[in-house]
């Protein structure tokens, strides 16, 4: 069954889309929309997003994985003429009355858990920033203000819980994490039950619909990777570079930003200590390779800094130093290119 969540408020103002992105990492959720979205010019349908979960930002962010996931929603914009009687309570009705913009987010019924998350923290997060309310009009209530955001997480919590097997929790998701600038994997998490029922002609269906999920997948991942720069020669020709690149680039420059100066989207709610400029001349931890190689796999504790060594294997732990060292525009050390 579809399901439609409408926002109600003023009409976009441009950098809309970046703001709206933005409140979105307030709540764990690191959004790379298709690179030609924006409100007000978006022809209508459905939006790509490529997703990654902030771990610990609520309570089934755990289970979405580390690796980022592809989804989205379908979205329409039009204009809006408040009707009489407004809704009660008074700050609602103004809201209302102000209002000259609808926003209609929908999901369709085999919607994922990320879907419906970001459906549900989407609208209450704009309707914030276009100072208006969230409807809902399956169920014609209304929320704004606060209680919008905290009604929108019980909402995706409570969604999430209720998928308690496994198997029930689909998602596309990106298996590994990029390589190099060309080489990817991707892979559809099995959305298939094992029941005995589960007939030939169903097999057929669900295998076309992995086909088709995969294959909008992966062209989705092909849009979404453009807002990432592309690597200077020197990194796209060093294999470790390359590999550095793409794992620091995915885990990494939330907080420590694209090019390492600690500038990241996350960096900005983390006061102390803050998120280490990687460029610049001194290194807290120190320098030599073995300290960089333990402050990556052990973490800083009592900071923001966590260990990662359940995260990537001692490889993938080489190939990022190597690319902080990079960052730093200091030599590789030879260490980080032997295996030991
Ligand atoms: C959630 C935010 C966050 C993420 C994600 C993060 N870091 Fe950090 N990092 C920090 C903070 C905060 C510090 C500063 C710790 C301190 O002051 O002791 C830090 C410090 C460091 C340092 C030490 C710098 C110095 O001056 O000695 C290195 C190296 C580092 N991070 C590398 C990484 C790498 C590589 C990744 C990705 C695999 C990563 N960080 C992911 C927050 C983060």
């Amino acid at each position: 069954m579809g399901f439609e969540l409408s926002v109600i408020g003023g009409a976009p103002t441009p950098g809309l889309a970046e703001r709206w992105r933005a409140s979105l990492v307030a709540h764990g959720l690191l959004c790379e929309f298709h690179p030609d979205f924006a409100f007000g010019a978006w022809s209508g349908g459905y939006l790509p997003i490529k997703l990654s979960v902030v771990p610990g930002s609520f309570p089934a962010a755990e289970r979405y994985g580390a690796d980022p996931v592809a989804c989205g929603f379908e979205i329409s914009e039009h204009p809006y003429h408040p009707d009489d009687p407004l809704p009660d309570p008074p700050e609602l009705a103004d809201r209302l009355r102000r209002a000259s913009h609808l926003y209609q987010f929908r999901t369709a019924a085999g919607r994922d858990v990320g879907e419906f998350r970001l459906q549900c923290l989407g609208s209450a997060t704009l309707s914030e920033l276009v100072d208006g309310a969230v409807c809902d009009p399956q169920q014609g209530t209304y929320f704004f203000g606060p209680p919008a955001l905290a009604n929108a997480r019980r909402e995706a919590d409570e969604y999430e819980a209720s998928w308690d097997e496994p198997h029930q929790w689909k998602m596309s998701r990106f298996a590994g994490f990029v390589r190099s600038e060309d080489e990817c994997m991707f892979e559809t998490v099995p959305t298939q039950s094992s029941h005995p029922a589960f007939g030939r002609p169903a097999a057929v269906v669900v295998a076309l619909m992995m086909l088709g999920l995969l294959l909008a997948g992966l062209m989705a991942y092909h849009l979404l990777r453009r807002p990432w720069p592309p690597a200077p020669p020197e990194v796209a020709r060093d294999p470790l570079l390359s590999q550095g690149r793409g794992i620091f680039l995915m885990r990494c420059s939330t907080c420590h930003g694209f090019e390492g100066r600690g500038d990241g989207p996350l960096s900005g709610g983390i006061a102390k200590p803050p998120v280490a400029n990687l460029t610049d001349a001194e290194w807290k931890h120190g320098d030599r390779p073995e300290k960089v190689l333990a402050v990556i796999e052990n973490g800083v504790p009592n900071t923001r800094m966590d260990s990662w060594r359940h995260v990537l294997g001692p490889p993938e732990v080489r190939a990022v130093a190597a690319y902080v060292y990079y960052l730093a525009r200091r030599p590789v050390p030879e260490e980080l290119r032997k295996p030991g």
